[in-house]
């Protein structure tokens, strides 16, 4: 048999993923790439590795035992470089960070100053929500990854970082703008401009409103905080966003939060990495940097 470590990793993806199609959007690659890094390793081993039954892709017999080799290989392959990267030390290693959607805000500025400490570092970060995090953390990708409720259903270890409180915005000139402590039964007939399902920042405000018997009402969904932002502030409807989001928004008069009551909506950040996940000595560089000194890359907006 001769494999490359890209038909593996192709194999892994379709195996893992069931489908072509979610493979070939999960490594940015065209459909038919994958269909022939699949079938040139179904030459290689000489068998058939996946079936088709009506929809759905299933591994054959011969596919499942390829599929427990692959992944003891991705093991290996993995701690190999967590040892190279200890042996290069903090000086010159490589960070694998993933962060959620809504923390890039702060955890960007964190990542530059760490940058400037240890120059030769070569940093990787990917921007991603919580669904999307937690298939990594799954999959054993990043070293450390920066989020808010810890995943359930994956072994991890996660440390609180700082608070991350969830506010309730609206246009400036929004009727109830200057209004105090207003009921949370109020927001059952308002329509909110919200991220998308797979958000960690949408799941906490559901659960929130499930928590007070109050109907949560999405008018617009989108996947960024700086959409919502300008949608709110357009009159497409309220919003709730981390207060580590909003800046000069609320500085320069084009956003207000609302006096809600039992607002903010309670949160943490943490760093959450695998259980038993050997860390470089540049992750757990970076870990004791985040834990220490996170909090004064916050920038809180001024109260409007
Ligand atoms: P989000 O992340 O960007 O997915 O909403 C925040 C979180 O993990 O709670």
């Amino acid at each position: 048999m001769r494999l490359t470590l890209r038909q593996l990793e192709v194999f892994e993806a379709v195996a893992r993923l069931g489908s072509y199609t979610r493979a070939s959007e999960s490594l940015h690659l065209s459909q038919p790439a994958v269909s022939m890094q699949i079938k040139q390793f179904e030459d290689n081993v000489g068998l058939p590795l996946f079936e088709q039954m009506g929809k759905k892709i299933h591994l054959t017999a011969a596919g499942r035992e390829m599929h427990r080799y692959c992944l003891s290989i991705n093991q290996l392959l993995a701690e190999a470089e967590t040892i190279i990267e200890q042996l290069k030390g903090v000086q010159s290693g490589k960070l694998t960070i993933s962060v959620a959607t809504t923390a890039s805000h702060f955890a960007t500025r964190l990542l530059a100053a760490f940058a400037a400490r240890y120059d030769g570092v070569t940093i990787s970060l990917d921007i991603t929500n919580r669904e999307s995090l937690k298939n990594q953390l799954e999959q054993n990708e990043p070293d450390l990854v920066i989020m808010g409720q810890p995943p359930e259903g994956v072994e991890v270890e996660s440390s609180v970082i700082m608070e991350n409180p969830l506010v309730l915005i609206a246009a400036a000139s929004h009727p109830l703008a200057h209004v105090k402590n207003i009921a949370l039964k109020h927001f059952a007939a308002e329509h909110f401009v919200a991220r998308e399902a797979g958000s960690g920042t949408r799941s906490a405000i559901q659960r929130f409103f499930d928590n007070h018997g109050v109907t949560f009402h999405t008018g617009i969904e989108m996947s960024s905080n700086e959409a919502i932002k300008q949608a709110v502030e357009a009159g497409l409807g309220l919003g709730i966003v981390s207060v580590h989001t909003l800046e000069l928004e609320l500085e320069t008069g084009r956003l207000v939060i609302l006096d809600v009551e039992d607002f903010p909506i309670k949160r943490h950040w943490h760093i959450v990495q695998r259980t038993g996940k050997r860390l470089s000595p540049v992750a757990l560089a970076f870990k004791q940097f985040v834990l220490e000194e996170a909090q004064q890359f916050i920038r809180l907006p001024a109260p409007s």
